[in-house]
């Protein structure tokens, strides 16, 4: 017999998305809810796996914020700091950076041509068959 689950939501209840900013770079988040759940909003694929205790005591979660109104950047836990419009996020510690990495990766189609986003084992965008260097152009030089 399988163990009963219990239906805890993961987030709070929220009616609205709000902004904010993380180094520099806007974001949708849901209103009502901790910073770090925020993130895990975000990223819901790398934040689950972080090494968050989400209650005080590891500092992995530390970050430096400007709250709206503020011309002053303060440290605070994300783990216990609620979001608001417009806080601005500037540094994060190294678990959350890591953590956060990918809001950061360009997305495949933003991609500058001529740069590649991953490993290819194909051949370069734009190379053609038999260019210089290939084995077909070798054997026609001789
Ligand atoms: S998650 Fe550990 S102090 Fe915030």
């Amino acid at each position: 017999m399988e163990p009963e689950r219990l239906e805890i939501p993961l987030f709070r209840p929220y009616k609205k998305l709000i902004e904010i900013t993380i180094q520099g770079k806007k974001f949708q988040i849901p209103e009502n809810q901790m910073l770090l759940r925020a993130f895990q909003y975000l990223c819901p694929d790398t934040i689950p796996y972080g090494r968050y205790c989400w209650n005080e005591e590891c500092q992995y979660c530390r970050v430096s914020v400007k709250r709206p109104g503020s011309q002053k950047v303060t440290q605070a836990l994300s783990c216990k700091l609620m979001v608001e419009e417009g806080l601005e996020i500037h540094e994060l510690a190294e678990e959350l950076t890591r953590n956060l990495r990918p809001l950061f990766q360009p997305a495949p189609e933003e991609t500058p041509p001529g740069e590649e986003s991953g490993a290819s084992h194909g051949p370069a965008p734009g190379a053609q068959p038999g260019g210089r260097g290939s084995r077909e152009s070798e054997e026609k030089r001789g």
